[in-house]
């Protein structure tokens, strides 16, 4: 209860909400709220880094918190890593804007860049995982100097002319190549009222987000129409075991205090044309990342497919050193095999060259 209760002060509250303990292995004193150029409010977990170590931010995906990245916290804070943690727009104690047309990577990665001027930090590593892969190639693409390495896992590297290919045209090609329209549960989420059927069902929802037969997400997750007949249904799934009680119960009621009205609009504006259009404004020779990449590929991720496509991607995008591990994980591998991709994670940034803190 003091956990629960601790949370929806920090998402409710601004700077105040550091007087009460944040969930483990958070320190509630270092939260932190920035008003960015914008003018929007942003919350985020900030851990001055010890001499000589880089600092790293963490960028959460859908639906998600700061909290996504517990088990990094407790392991690179341990070891004298800056840690740079925010709640993404939409989210959390950061603010939630119903305008879609806020959430293009543009605005986005200027937040970010505030945070880190605000921090004083002038190069971050960057640890990024589902949507929050999007906005770290964003973050290659239009403040490169800004950025020791990148980190994707689970999603690769989204190249400029991603968002370019209208929706439709991409459903089919999966549908071409996979038998399903791979993406169809875009459609649902940019559909209108979606973010109340899926409050209304939350426990359906997290089951099937959080899958233990990640196949299941092929019948009922990703076709057109499947997600949402599978929720409003209520259907029940076993939970995996690397998420407890009450982790799970965190993450719920973070999630259901902000509600999904933000959080889908990170799928409005890329099911619409906004980020397609926003993206035509990335300079030219920034569209091949000139610093160390490294890709965690979940290999039972059958809803990204990280492996084939994402790879593929990477590889593509990469003039510098590239460092790829294949996880026998689904979707959320930073929690399903935390010890070996925190392990993985600190031997590639102490191994990738001129880290100057
Ligand atoms: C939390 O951070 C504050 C400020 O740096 C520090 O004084 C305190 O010891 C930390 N608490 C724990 C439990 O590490
Ligand atoms: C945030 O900044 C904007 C201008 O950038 C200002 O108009 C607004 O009052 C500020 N909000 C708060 C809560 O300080
Ligand atoms: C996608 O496929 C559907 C059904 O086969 C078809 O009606 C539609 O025109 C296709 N859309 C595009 C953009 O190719
Ligand atoms: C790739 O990197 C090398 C230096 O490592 C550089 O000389 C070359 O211009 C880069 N190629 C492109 C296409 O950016």
């Amino acid at each position: 209860m003091r956990v629960l209760s601790s949370l929806l002060l920090a998402l409710t509250a601004g700077a105040s909400s550091a007087l009460v303990d944040a969930p483990a292995p958070f320190n509630s004193s270092l939260f932190k709220d920035l008003n960015v150029t914008r003018g929007l409010n942003y919350h985020y977990y900030a851990v001055p880094a010890d001499t000589g170590k880089p600092t790293i931010l963490f960028l959460h995906g859908y639906p998600s918190t700061s909290y996504d990245w517990r088990h990094q916290v407790a392991f690179f804070q341990d070891k004298g890593y800056g840690l740079l943690v925010p709640d993404l727009l939409g989210y959390g104690g950061t603010a939630k804007p119903l305008d879609p047309q806020l959430y293009v990577s543009s605005l986005i990665t200027r937040d970010l860049i505030d945070i880190l001027d605000a921090e004083g930090i002038n190069q971050a590593v960057v640890i990024s995982h589902d949507w929050g892969s999007k906005t770290a190639s964003r973050l290659a693409n239009y403040f490169p100097e800004r950025f020791h390495s990148y980190a994707f896992l689970a999603v690769g590297y989204f190249s400029p002319n991603y968002f370019a290919t209208p929706y439709d045209v991409n459903v089919n090609l999966t549908k071409a190549v996979l038998g399903y329209a791979n993406f169809g549960y875009f459609d649902f989420f940019a559909s209108d009222g979606a973010d109340q059927i899926i409050l209304d069902h939350l426990d359906s929802f997290f089951d099937i987000l959080y899958a233990k037969d990640t196949v299941r997400t092929i019948t009922d997750w990703s076709p057109l129409g499947a997600l949402e007949a599978f929720i409003t249904k209520d259907t029940r799934l076993p939970p995996v075991d690397y998420v407890t009680p009450e982790e799970r119960s965190i993450q719920m009621e973070a999630l259901r205090q902000g509600g999904f009205a933000g959080p889908l609009n990170w799928y409005k504006i890329a099911r619409g044309t906004l980020e397609g259009q926003d993206d035509q404004g990335i300079p030219q020779q920034n569209v091949l990342l000139q610093s160390p990449v490294f890709f965690g590929a979940a290999l039972r991720d059958y809803v990204t497919v990280s492996a084939p496509i994402n790879l593929d991607a990477v590889i593509a995008s990469s003039n510098s050193t590239l460092t790829v591990h294949e996880y026998n994980s689904g979707h959320w591998v930073q929690m399903a095999l935390k010890d070996e991709v925190n392990s993985d994670l600190l031997q590639w940034i102490e191994g990738s060259v001129g880290l100057d803190g």
